[in-house]
């Protein structure tokens, strides 16, 4: 997997999508939904469909159908998948109202959604209701509590407890009843949807930086945290403020600066019963 998780810009892990994938990831998945050719999985929340078409293509004859509620991102898939010839069918969607009948699909899969979402309990019961008995539901989802960052610069420290406070107070506000622990409770979701929890895997993230980071890793962090607070300009400025006094810092401490941060992903593995006659 690789590395790109920023708790001084987000306080979730909603901008992962577009870097992790690798094709460990895909076996891993293949390995545990179990989808045969012939079948259909559902793949909510496609992002830009690099999963999608890693999985068509992994599984010869395996049906995808990709899905997102950002049209450009259901257009991307398509592309992609149009370019390599591989087997995705990707339309535009909300988790929330799916325009896909309960029970159709083989298998589901769903990263990094329920965590944009204000009642991610009901979206992981639509999930549990979309597969047949005896398929398969992956959901993947981060455990916000668990985050550790470490800077050798004492701005940087400062600016870390500022970004999570702040971010933190801002996602909290978006979405009052959703847990912060979210990943570690779609166990208890999926069950009361009448799915039974086949495994639970924790999937750390970590990424490290040694020596100061070029003048571009600071621009991407200043242009993703203004996107962040685009309605609460006072608390923004203070962060970007907090991060050229980091910037700063870190210049300073040239070839010995040093920064860790580490956050984990939960993945809950589970199916619907068998019908018994
Ligand atoms: C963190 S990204 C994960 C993308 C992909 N699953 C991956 O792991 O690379 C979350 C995706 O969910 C989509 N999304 C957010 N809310 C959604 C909803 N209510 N219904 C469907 N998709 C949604 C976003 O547009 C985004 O592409």
């Amino acid at each position: 997997m690789s590395r790109d998780i920023d708790a001084l810009t987000s306080y979730t892990l909603k901008h992962l999508r577009d870097r992790w994938w690798t094709t460990r990831w895909t076996q891993w998945v293949s390995s545990h939904l179990r989808c045969d050719p012939g079948e259909r999985l559902v793949h909510v929340g496609c992002g830009n469909g690099e999963i999608d078409v890693a999985l068509a293509l992994a599984t010869p004859g395996l049906q995808v159908v990709s899905l997102d509620v950002v049209g450009d991102r259901a257009r991307h898939t398509r592309e992609l998948a149009t370019d390599v010839d591989a087997r995705v069918m990707a339309v535009v969607g909300d988790l929330r109202s799916l325009p896909i009948r309960a029970g159709s699909a083989d298998a589901v899969l769903c990263i990094g959604v329920l965590q944009h979402l204000a009642d991610p309990a009901a979206a992981a019961a639509t999930l549990g209701a979309l597969v047949r008995p005896g398929g398969r539901v992956l959901v993947v989802e981060p455990d916000h509590e668990a985050r550790y960052w470490f800077s050798a610069s004492a701005a940087g420290q400062q600016a870390f407890a500022l970004a999570r406070e702040t971010l933190g107070r801002a996602h909290r506000a978006a979405a009052p009843d959703a847990p912060a622990r979210l990943g570690v409770h779609v166990v208890s979701w999926l069950r009361e949807a009448g799915l039974e929890p086949l495994a639970v895997e924790a999937l750390p993230v970590s990424e490290s930086r040694l020596g100061a980071p070029p003048p571009g890793v600071w621009e991407a962090r200043a242009t993703r945290l203004t996107a962040a607070m685009p309605d609460q300009p006072a608390d923004r400025d203070h962060l970007l403020h907090a991060l050229n006094a980091y910037r700063a810092d870190a210049d300073a401490q040239g070839a010995g600066f040093v920064e860790v941060q580490h956050a984990l992903l939960i993945a809950t593995l589970a199916q619907r019963p068998q019908m018994r006659w």
